[in-house]
Order: structure tokens, then sequence, then C-alpha cells
């Protein structure tokens, strides 16, 4: 304790703590729906472990196919791996800013439900490729080349927002978070509901069921945390929401679309590779949506999204690449994107 100046023996009650403090000594509870939802999330906890791995039979593939189907695990868990950290990192937020403590438990909730996503991108990529990761992998076969150089744009695309995200976490409101969330949310309970009804393996149909219901949760706890915010949103966060509107959907297209070159740093056959592996994996029973269905998803997806945002009158950003017009959001970069999933 030496240097450090002592309270106790020259007043009856401490000095006021200073705020925003990590520590809120207070449990309050008045979001109901939040409740509810973090009970659930209690309930439908699932173990990675206690999927069917004993019907997966991973020889009775080819090895294009195995390098392909890792391909698509390799593109979530560009998504995924990064979530756990993400979610994390709002997840001090909300100790900092006192949320009450359902929302602290919801937030929590998806923290772990993130990580249990990425521990199955692990498993199933170790398990197809017989390697540990996709970047030091041995490619097979052509076709694993052409994956494994993909693999290592993505990584290199999704690495750069990392001190993006960590400038903007307490730069924004909650508010503004919420709305970025609430699209990954959108977009992957929508993804994965896709891929479960279209993949023959009952260890795919069942990852992809559990991961879908998470979702599902992650989507509620946002909804309702807008519910309860957005009737008193600050006017200067609006401009902000639309503009992460845009940005989410530049970069969340790398998973439920096709990664948009202007805003994704990749090479001139990235795409052409990746349609060829999409479709060696999709013939060998993994069910990727086709391009169509792709954009029909994610349109729909994105009309979703902007009935909720309709409600609160934040204007929508265009979209003219799946057809959605509105306010033109030109100046993005990896820099403004609060990443999300
Ligand atoms: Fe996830
Ligand atoms: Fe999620």
């Amino acid at each position: 304790m030496a240097g450090k100046e002592r309270y106790a023996g020259k007043m009856e009650l401490p000095p006021e703590t200073e705020q925003p403090n990590v520590y809120p000594l207070t449990w309050v509870s008045e979001t109901q729906k939040m409740e509810e939802i973090f009970k659930a999330s209690t309930k439908e906890y699932w173990d990675p472990d206690s999927l069917p791995w004993d019907t997966f039979d991973v020889e009775s593939y080819s090895w294009e196919e195995r390098e392909s189907i890792a391909y698509w695990w390799t593109i979530l868990s560009v998504f995924d791996a990064s979530a756990p950290p993400v979610f994390a990192e709002a997840l001090i937020k909300c100790y900092e800013v006192h949320e009450e403590d359902p929302v602290r438990r919801c937030f929590f909730s998806v923290m772990r439900d993130e990580q249990n996503h990425e521990i199955v991108c692990g498993k199933f990529i170790t398990k197809l490729l017989g390697h540990t990761d996709p970047l030091t992998y041995e490619p097979k076969t052509e076709i694993g080349k052409k994956c494994k150089k993909n693999a290592q744009w993505l990584y290199f695309n999704g690495g750069r927002y990392w001190t993006g995200y960590k400038k903007a976490v307490p730069k924004y409101s909650l508010a503004v978070l919420f709305s970025s969330f609430l699209m990954g949310e959108i977009a992957s309970s929508t993804i994965f509901h896709q891929m479960a009804n279209g993949c023959n393996e009952p260890v795919f149909q069942e990852a992809f069921r559990n991961i879908g219901k998470d979702e599902g949760r992650h989507m509620a706890i946002c909804m309702s945390l807008m519910e309860r915010d957005y009737p008193k949103l600050d006017l200067e966060d609006v401009p902000t929401i639309t503009k992460q509107i845009r940005a989410g959907y530049l970069f969340l297209s790398g998973i439920l679309f096709e990664p948009p070159e202007d805003f994704w740093d990749i090479p001139s056959d990235f795409i052409a590779n990746q349609r060829e592996a999409e479709e060696i994996a999709r013939n060998a029973g993994f069910g990727i949506p086709t391009y169509d269905e792709k954009k029909e998803n994610w349109r729909t997806a994105i009309l979703n999204l902007k009935g909720v945002l309709d409600k609160y009158n934040i204007p929508f950003p265009a979209i003219p690449e799946v057809g959605i017009t509105g306010e033109e959001i030109s100046d993005i970069d990896m820099e403004d994107i609060i990443p999300v999933f």
C-alpha cells in the first residue's frame, strides 16, 4: 500500500467511486424479454462434442470434396473466429455502462454461443483436412490450392478490422452497436437454416440447426434492446446507423453472398475459385445455396432489417446489388466496420 493514499482513517464512508466503472454492484432487471431469452439460452445450450460425429465418415469423400467443404467452413470461421473477442468487448461495455443485469447475461450468452460456433468450425476443418488450420495446410489437389490461396486472402481481409473495432466500441452508443449486431444476426440466422435444409450429413444438419437456433436468440436479443432504446434514440446516432448498415452489407456479403471487390481486397480469380469450390461441395451433398439463391436470401434478410429500422424512421442505405433503393452511402472502408456475426 506504500505510496497509495489511505482514506479509512480520515472519513466515515469511502469517497465516491469514479464512473464509468467496470463493475456495477447492482442487479436491476427491467426488460422481461431479456430474462426469457437468457433462460432459453441456458436450456438450449449444446456441446459441440455431442453432435453425431460417429455418423460422419470423412473417408467417403474425395480430397476435392473434403477441401471444398473445408473451404466453406473456413469462410465461416473468418467471421466466427472473431466473434468471441468481439462480443467479449461488447460484454465489457455492458458492464462499464452498468447495463441492467439480464442484458449483461444475454451478452455473456452470445459470447459463449459464438465460441461454440468457432469450435464447430475448427472441428470440421480439422476433420476434413486432417490438419488444424487452413492456412498452413498442404493442399492435395488443384482446387485445394485455390481454396488455400482464397483462405489466405480472406484471413488478411478479416484481420484488418480489429483495431478499428476496438476504437469504435467506446465511441458508439449501444444503440449504434446493436443495429450492426442485428444485421449480422438476421443474416446468420438466415444462412444456417438454409444450410441445415441443404445438407445430407446428419452431423452438418444438426450443427446448422443448433447454430441457427443460437443465432435466432441473438437476433431476439438485439430486437428487444432496440425496442427498449430506439424510441429515445439520440438523433445524432441516426446517420451512423444508416452507414453501419451499408458497411454491414459489404462486410457480410463475404459469407452471405460474394465479397464485393471494391471493399474486399481480393485477387481477380478469387470469385471464380470460390464458385468452383462451392460447386464441388454442393455436388457432394453440402448444401451451399447457389448464386441466385444467395442473392434472394440476402435480399429477404435485408428487407427484414429494413422493416425493423423503418419503424424507428431510420433511413435505409441503398443496396443496389440486391435491388434495394435508399440513401446513397459511398465512403466506407474496413476501418468503419463494426464486425458482426
Ligand atoms: Fe455465430
Ligand atoms: Fe450470433
